[in-house]
């Protein structure tokens, strides 16, 4: 089997490079591979999107081309020029993604929202804020996606370099353990934290890390034999872990 098989959108952002006009597109070329294969399901579909960081406008187009024509795609940037980037079938509103009470009424009248995507700043202050604020308006099953992670390791940003604490790399990883936190076998050190029951799932790729929203209930082990199906929540309750119960 190749190694790379996969369903993707048929290379749709790829085609999108030869369709942008004379507003440009500023993306990172393995991007585009990503998105085929992770946005493969959301092609054609009508969403709620929003997206932080506009610039010049090529992206813009690339989402409205992408999802159904019904769809909402709010676009956010501290950059007043970009209002008058808007085109038939976007909304456009201005201000910082690091204003909690401005991203929170965003939020109220747009969302709640399938997929977010910070492409803003890119300072660790801007994703880690927009995250907390924009969390709670992602959908059940939506995608929570931050572009150029890799100032993670750029001090210029805030980044402060390889393992830096509070850094969004870092802060990401943080994530892992909090989905993980059903767990724990030290109820004090490590407790239950709410997001284990609404991350489904963290993918690192390079420069972008995307979070998928899934409420869960407490994690059980299936056996099946003879076609007859039985579920346990022993593999939790034997480590202790009866709080969550
Ligand atoms: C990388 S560009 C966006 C590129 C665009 N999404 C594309 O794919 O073509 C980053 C944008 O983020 C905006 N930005 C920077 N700091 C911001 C902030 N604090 N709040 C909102 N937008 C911000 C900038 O004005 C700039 O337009």
């Amino acid at each position: 089997m190749s190694g790379n098989r996969h369903f993707g959108t048929g290379n749709y952002f790829r085609h999108f490079l030869a369709r942008t006009d004379e507003k440009m597109l500023f993306k990172m070329d393995h991007y585009l591979d990503v998105y085929d294969r992770e946005l493969a399901a959301w092609m054609g579909e009508k969403v709620s999107f929003l997206e932080i960081g506009i610039y010049k406008g090529g992206s813009l187009r690339m989402w409205r081309d992408f999802f159904a024509p019904q769809s909402s795609l709010t676009f956010l940037d501290i950059d007043h020029a970009c209002k008058a980037l808007e085109i038939p079938g976007t909304d456009i509103r201005i201000g910082d993604q690091t204003d909690v009470p401005f991203l929170q009424s965003v939020a109220q009248e747009k969302g709640p929202f399938d997929i977010i995507v910070d492409d803003g700043g890119h300072k660790m202050d801007q994703q880690i804020t927009s995250f907390r604020a924009l969390w709670n308006a992602l959908k059940d099953g939506g995608l929570y996606i931050v572009e150029d992670t890799h100032t993670s390791y750029w001090p210029g940003f805030g980044g402060g370099g390889h393992k830096a604490p509070g850094s969004f790399i870092e802060f990401a990883k943080d994530l892992i353990d909090k989905m993980h936190s059903w767990y724990t076998e030290d109820d004090e050190g490590f407790p239950l934290h709410p997001l284990a029951a609404q991350i489904g799932g963290i993918q690192f790729f390079d420069s972008l890390v995307i979070i998928r929203k899934e409420l869960k209930k407490p994690p059980v082990a299936l056996t099946s034999q003879h076609g007859r199906v039985g579920a346990s929540d022993k593999i939790l309750k034997v480590r202790g872990r009866v709080s969550i119960f």
